[in-house]
C-alpha cells in the first residue's frame, strides 16, 4: 500500500486530482477503451472535483471517454433531493465537464426492484471490462462507500442498513438531524471496489485518524472495512497531516521516506 502524507486538505486534494487527470490522459494517449473511474460522494473528495473541473477548463483533461461509476446512493431519497447524490455529483462535477451523460452511472435509489438494480450495476461494471481507477472516502468508522463494519470483503453492490454513527456524520447534510438521514442505502460491495484496478481513498482530518490507523497498522479485518485494501496491489491512501495523528512514529516517517525516494 502506498500512503501519501500531505500537508493540508488542498495538496490533498492537488495530488488526488492529478492521479486522476494523469491516469485519463493515458488511458486517451494509449486509446484503447473508455477509461473506466468510480467516484465517491462526502466532503473528503469536494476538493479533489472543484481541480478537477477547473484542470477541465484549462483544457488539460476531457472526460468525453470516460465512463464513471458511483459508489453509492440513498435509498427512497427523490434524485432532485440536494442531497442525493445525483444532485451532488452534478453539482460538484458532471454539470461542469464534458463527460457524455450515456457514461455517467449512478445506482437509482428508488427502482421498484432494488436488488435487479443492484445485479444491473454489477453487469455494467463487468461490461465495460471492469473499474480502472475506484477513487473512495472513508468514514470514522472506516467504512468505504456504504459497507459499514462487519461488512463482507467478498461483499458486491447491495443494500445496507446505515448505522447510527454514520447517519449522525451525515446528519449535518440533513439539518444537523440523524433522523431525516436516510435508514437505507445501495453501494458497491468491498469485492467491488477491490477488483478495481486500482484503488485510491482520501482520507483528512482528525476524525479519520482511528480510521487511518486501522487502515495501515491495523490487522485485516472486518470490522474496518478500510482494512481490505491491504488485500489489494495497487492501493493508495492519499490523507493530510491532521489524519495521521494515531498513527506510530516509524510508520509516519517511513511513508513519508519512501515517498521522497
Ligand atoms: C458517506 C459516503 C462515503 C464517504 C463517507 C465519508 O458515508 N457514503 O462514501 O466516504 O461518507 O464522508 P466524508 O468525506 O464527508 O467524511
Amino acid at each position: 500500500m502506498r500512503l501519501i502524507i500531505e500537508p493540508d486538505y488542498a495538496r490533498m486534494s492537488d495530488v488526488a486530482a492529478n492521479h486522476v487527470i494523469d491516469r485519463i490522459n493515458a488511458s486517451e494517449a494509449a486509446g484503447d477503451r473508455p477509461f473506466v473511474l468510480g467516484l465517491p460522494t462526502g466532503s473528503s473528495p469536494v476538493g479533489m472535483y472543484e481541480r478537477l473541473v477547473e484542470a477541465y477548463r484549462q483544457g488539460r483533461v476531457s472526460f468525453r471517454n470516460v465512463v464513471t461509476f458511483n459508489m453509492d446512493e440513498y435509498v427512497g431519497l427523490p434524485e432532485n433531493h440536494p442531497e442525493s447524490y445525483h444532485s451532488f455529483m452534478r453539482r460538484h462535477l458532471f454539470d461542469h465537464i464534458d463527460c457524455p451523460q450515456a457514461n455517467i452511472n449512478i445506482l437509482d435509489g428508488n427502482a421498484s426492484d432494488i436488488d435487479a438494480e443492484c445485479r444491473r450495476y454489477e453487469e455494467k461494471i463487468s461490461y465495460y471490462g471492469g473499474i480502472d481507477l475506484f477513487v473512495g472516502g472513508i468514514g470514522p468508522d472506516g467504512h468505504i462507500a456504504f459497507n459499514e463494519p462487519f461488512s463482507s470483503f467478498k461483499s458486491r453492490t447491495r443494500v445496507k442498513t446505515l448505522t447510527r454513527d454514520t447517519r449522525i456524520a451525515n446528519a449535518r447534510f440533513f439539518g444537523n438531524d440523524p433522523a431525516k438521514v436516510p435508514q437505507c442505502a445501495l453501494t458497491v460491495g468491498v469485492a467491488t471496489v477491490l477488483d478495481a484496478r486500482e484503488v485510491m481513498i482520501l482520507c483528512n482530518g482528525h476524525a479519520k485518524a482511528r480510521a487511518l490507523q486501522a487502515a495501515v497498522e491495523g490487522a485485516v479485518s472486518q470490522a474496518w472495512p478500510i482494512s481490505a485494501l491491504q488485500m489489494h496491489p495497487h492501493g493508495m491512501i492519499v490523507c493530510d497531516e491532521a489524519a495521521t495523528y494515531e498513527l506510530k512514529v516509524g510508520t509516519y516517517r517511513y511513508f513519508k521516506d519512501i515517498e521522497n525516494i
